[in-house]
């Protein structure tokens, strides 16, 4: 049986990174194979073009120049970790993915959608996420966050910009909650993190039946 793919999406300093750690750590508990990952990256060669993204060295070459690299690279993580995966039976649980382009460079960055939904076809194939969580936190307190956990180190391309572009990428976020209700959730990620875990725990129960997922030979064997 093919897995379950299960995306989290939000501004900077949301939580993301928490809560697919915390979702990843539930499955494996109930004896599910998970692999967790990231984008931009998660495989070898998206690694190396995250990189060259993270580090704005593909900002001159313009929006739609970066928006090309993010889906080039989902497209080698998809091919080579994301879909072998799923067709093994694992869940997989990313941290960023395919709203993340839609939102920074489609809305942000102005390279539209009809140019964003061409790539997504060349890039995507069958790799559209079963659920995508998208964790809403007012900008202010997600840059603070972000700023907290940075310390001294220098902000990143996106990062680095200023409060009014991070509002506006929550609401194209809100945006996308609303228009592909099937697909992904809203969660309102300015409460405690434990309440926000087993929120997403109860929507994972209630759309996915983990409980239905076959087991691996570690938990049978036990
Ligand atoms: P990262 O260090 O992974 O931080 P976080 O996910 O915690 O914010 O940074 C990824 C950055 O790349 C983030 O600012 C969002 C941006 N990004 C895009 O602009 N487009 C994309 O398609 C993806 C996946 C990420």
């Amino acid at each position: 049986m093919r897995g379950s793919f299960i995306t989290f999406e939000g501004g900077e300093g949301a939580g993301k990174s928490t809560q697919a750690v915390a979702l990843a750590k539930k499955l494996a508990t109930m004896g599910i194979g998970v692999v967790s990952t990231r984008e931009p990256g998660g495989s070898p060669g998206a690694e190396l073009v995250r990189h060259v993204l993270l580090s704005g060295a593909a900002k001159p070459f313009g929006t739609d120049a970066e928006a090309m690299l993010f889906a080039a690279a989902r497209a080698d993580h998809l091919d080579t970790l994301i879909t072998p995966s799923l067709e093994n039976g694992k869940w997989v649980v990313c941290d960023r993915f395919v709203d993340s382009t839609r939102v920074y460079q489609g809305v942000l960055g102005k390279a539209g959608w009809p140019f964003i939904k061409g790539l997504e076809k060349l890039s995507l194939g069958e790799g559209s996420p079963n659920l995508t969580f998208i964790l809403d936190l007012p900008a202010d307190i997600g840059l603070a966050r972000a700023h907290e956990r940075r310390g001294e180190g220098a902000p990143d391309r996106f990062e680095s910009e200023n409060l009014a572009f991070h509002e506006a990428l929550n609401e194209a976020f809100r945006d996308i909650a609303q228009r592909e209700p099937d697909r992904c959730v809203l969660v309102d990620a300015n409460r405690p993190k434990d309440r926000i875990t087993a929120d997403i725990w109860r929507l994972v129960r209630k759309r996915l039946h983990p409980e239905t997922a076959p087991m691996t030979i570690e938990e049978i064997a036990r």
